[in-house]
């Protein structure tokens, strides 16, 4: 079991936040404390101390920052991911896990879910049809938003769409904006620690912010306005998608229980939290399987024995592919989404392994630093999907916190469900629907980071050539 540092003080290691101030990586310590103004912020990279914070001491640290990123995002705290632990935040989280993602829904949108497999697929043959090589990135995020407007609003597209199923300028500029708001989320904005510059935006960040925010909802609001309208003239009486099922709930006196503002908001939160996480691990994961062609090869015959190729892989196939599971989860050990998980609050003075943690703490799990953590994972480098497996069914959550998929306790991800199938089946579809190669002339996928975020810096592509039988490829978007 890895174990942390000690150090002979009662205190995480300290240091005052400068641009060349050593990361807790470098200082090789698993837990730090950085002062940022006047916000003591406490990076974390060992599973044993991420399991004091998120698990024994849960309670301890369930609220989230205040910043202006956040009160954006969730248009001043309606939502539920970015809001402080108070009763808002109850009540969105209960809505969210009991009608909204709940298993039975989950079920209920199924069919949604396989539409958009099966434009992947059309999407991804178009490109062979036309001689073109695919950019994952594209195919990746845009199946991402796909499912989940479909799951919301029962759209693909906002606007005219494209007849190849891809993407049209709408549905790009609308993830473009996603991935914006995301970047700049907690995005060590300099008025998030020093609250008196805000509006100065000496950073430019504020600006970014509240454009890729109102971009999201420029494109989502007037659908929401429209349908409330609908079912209030009685227009509208059938249940199709997750929008009537916010705008139907009723509280015990017969009256909606949520405003527009909130319905409005959580949608946005929604589309923000399902895309960025599934389209990065898989972009990342064909770009490892392509340069190690023995994986590539080890899960499409996985596919091919579970499935065959007489049928297109289904939601129902995913218990049992555990190797095209495992490719996924390696990547998310590998190659998080973002360096840290979001922020988890201190509501009092604790004490974490041997460390005191002062009361107002953001403690961050470092998603870099526990995937990479050589203590927990021999050889940590490498994408090496075998060393997920085990004699059970391999999941895609990660209770224990060696790495951060969906995360765990009372803040943890509500849609694990949701989103372990949307990765399962963007991957298999992929693999089992088409024989990939790197691009004509290119012996090996670049793998490079992009310096300040973590995707790979060049968009992987890759060439598919179909390999099951004509009539199974969907003819239409
Ligand atoms: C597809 C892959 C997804 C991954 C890997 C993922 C991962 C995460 C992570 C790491 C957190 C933070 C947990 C923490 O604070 O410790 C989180 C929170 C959350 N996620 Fe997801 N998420 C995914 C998809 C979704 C989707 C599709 C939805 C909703 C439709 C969603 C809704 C939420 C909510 C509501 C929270 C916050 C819960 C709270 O603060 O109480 N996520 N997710």
């Amino acid at each position: 079991m890895a174990t942390h540092r000690k150090h002979s003080r009662n205190d995480p290691v300290q240091t005052d936040f400068s641009v060349d101030s050593p990361t807790h990586e470098d200082m090789n310590t698993d837990i730090c404390l950085i002062r940022f103004g006047r916000t003591n912020v406490v990076p974390v990279s060992c599973p044993v101390l991420a399991r004091e914070i998120l698990k024994k001491n849960d309670a301890v640290f369930s609220n989230r920052p205040t910043t202006l990123s956040a009160k954006s995002m969730s248009g001043g705290y309606l939502t539920t991911i970015v809001v402080p632990y108070n009763d808002q935040w109850k009540k969105m989280r209960k809505i969210l896990t009991s009608e909204i993602i709940s298993p039975a829904r989950h079920k209920w949108l199924h069919d949604k879910r396989a539409e958009e497999a099966d434009n992947l697929v059309f999407y991804i043959h178009n490109q062979y049809k036309s001689n073109k090589n695919v950019n994952l990135r594209i195919a990746t995020r845009h199946y991402c938003g796909n499912v989940i407007r479909k799951m919301v609003f029962s759209k693909r597209y906002f606007g005219k769409g494209m007849p190849d199923g891809g993407p049209g300028r709408e549905e790009i500029e609308h993830i473009d904006a996603i991935f914006i708001a995301l970047k700049y989320l907690y995005g060590f904005c300099i008025s998030d620690y020093m609250p008196f510059l805000l509006g100065l935006d000496l950073d430019g960040q504020e600006k970014f912010v509240l454009d890729a925010n109102k971009i999201i909802r420029n494109y989502q609001n007037p659908i929401v306005d429209e349908r409330i309208q609908q079912w209030r003239s009685g227009e509208r009486k059938e249940m199709e998608d997750l929008l009537d099922v916010f705008i139907t709930l009723q509280d015990s006196d017969g009256k909606p229980l949520l405003t527009p503002d909130e319905i409005k908001n959580q949608i946005a939160e929604i589309m923000i939290a399902t895309v960025d996480n599934p389209s990065n691990a898989i972009e990342w994961a064909m770009g490892e399987m392509l340069n190690q062609p023995e994986i590539l090869a080890k899960a499409t015959e996985e596919l091919d024995r579970v499935v065959g190729k007489d049928r297109l892989v289904q939601e129902s196939d995913i218990p049992n592919l555990n190797y095209v599971k495992a490719c996924a989860r390696e990547a998310f050990r590998l190659h998080p989404v973002a360096h840290f998980n979001v922020p988890h609050v201190a509501m009092e003075d604790t004490v974490i392994g041997d460390y005191f943690i002062p009361k107002g703490s953001w403690a961050i799990l470092s998603r870099y630093g526990l995937g990479r953590n050589p203590k927990t994972w021999p050889d940590p480098l490498k994408y090496d999907p075998e060393r997920h497996l085990n004699e059970g069914e391999v999941v895609l959550t990660e209770h224990d916190l060696r790495f951060v998929t969906f995360s765990t306790g009372r803040r943890g991800c509500v849609a694990a469900l949701l989103g372990s199938a949307m990765i399962t089946m963007l991957l298999a579809r992929m693999l089992q629907c088409f024989t990939w190669t790197p691009p004509a002339n290119v012996t090996e996928i670049d793998l490079t980071e992009t310096l300040d975020e973590l995707t790979p810096a060049t968009p992987i592509s890759a060439f598919a050539m179909p390999r099951l039988a004509t009539h199974l490829y969907p003819t239409s978007p």
